[in-house]
């Protein structure tokens, strides 16, 4: 595969300081590297910049519509979108590495132009379904799905393309052990695929990731959006909201690596990787390992 690295340093869409480090960190494990190692042509397009530069610390209060940060987080997807549109355009894999969840909304925006019915694998310990009117907390990277899905802002919605960018039934949600009141309303509502952590424990990460699989067999493409926090604690210390009970890595790798061999995905996300809370660098080591299952590592 043609892999681009887009570096997306965001850290607006969450108040801790240190995640739009993220891909730098990553980049210290040696990502490029080990990507070519398994014999794909891998570019890295350095780190995407809108007009605000997260590093600085910025974070601010809620606007009129209850969002945090927006109009810097309208800014930066417009300009990941773009990136993420134009790798596509050159029939490479974009691969995004965060940043904080809201760079989704950038990400998901520049595919959804190409795929039109692109399926989504979540993988999170969150549902990052809320939108400008369920949020508890006004982060936007509560939001992601919501804002895809067309709820809420108009003004987060609108980015890149007008409307909507997903279709209710083309996502799957797994590891999830922490929603919020109008996330689990959303979720029932429109029937929304979602396997809980305990669905995971129960069924086991490969059966769930096939079953997820299948239930996305009429899509056009899947895009994985990768969240750190889906791991659990005790393996994944470098990340902002940490949830106890999670996937352990090595099952996490067996699934990733069933979810390759199918050779369906379009492009991924890779997210929340915060150095600055890190033992060690040792969560960005992690995600490099992730990384490398995404395209394809294996046993033998
Ligand atoms: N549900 C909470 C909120 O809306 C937490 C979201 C955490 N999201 C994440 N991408 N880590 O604020
Ligand atoms: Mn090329
Ligand atoms: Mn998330
Ligand atoms: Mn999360």
């Amino acid at each position: 595969i043609k892999i681009d690295i887009i570096g997306a340093p965001t850290a607006f869409g969450q108040p801790k300081l240190g995640v739009s480090l993220g891909p730098d960190a990553v980049r210290l494990c040696g990502l490029k590297a080990r990507l070519t190692a398994l014999g794909h042509e891998v570019s890295d397009k350095g780190n995407v910049y809108g007009k605000y530069r997260a590093e600085y610390g910025n974070h601010s209060e809620r606007n009129e519509e209850g969002l945090m940060n927006f109009v810097q987080v309208k800014d930066f997807s417009e300009v990941l979108a773009n990136t993420v549109e134009a790798s596509l355009n050159d029939k490479h894999f974009p691969f995004i590495v965060g940043g904080d969840h809201s760079l989704s909304i950038g990400s998901i925006s520049g595919i959804t132009k190409k795929y039109s019915n692109l399926g989504v694998l979540w993988i999170d310990a969150h549902g990052d379904i809320n939108n400008s009117d369920t949020s508890p907390t006004g982060n936007i990277h509560g939001m992601p799905l919501g804002v895809l899905l067309g709820e809420g802002s108009r003004r987060l919605v609108d980015i890149h393309h007008e409307g909507a960018k997903l279709k209710h039934e083309n996502i799957v949600l797994i590891g999830v052990r922490d929603l919020d009141t109008g996330e689990k309303a959303y979720i029932k509502e429109h029937g929304i695929k979602c396997y809980t952590m305990s669905d995971v424990k129960r069924l086991g990460l490969d059966a769930v990731i096939t079953k997820a699989l299948k239930h996305l067999e009429s899509c056009d493409g899947i895009h994985l959006s990768l969240d750190v926090d889906s791991l659990d604690p005790l393996e994944i210390q470098g990340t902002g909201t940490k949830v106890d009970g999670g996937i352990f890595l090595s099952d996490m790798l067996s699934g990733l690596n069933i979810l390759s061999s199918t050779k369906r995905l379009v492009s991924a996300d890779l997210v929340e990787v915060n150095p600055l809370i890190d033992n060690c660098n040792e969560t960005a080591e992690k995600a490099v390992i992730l990384s490398e299952y995404i395209f394809g590592q294996s046993q033998i």
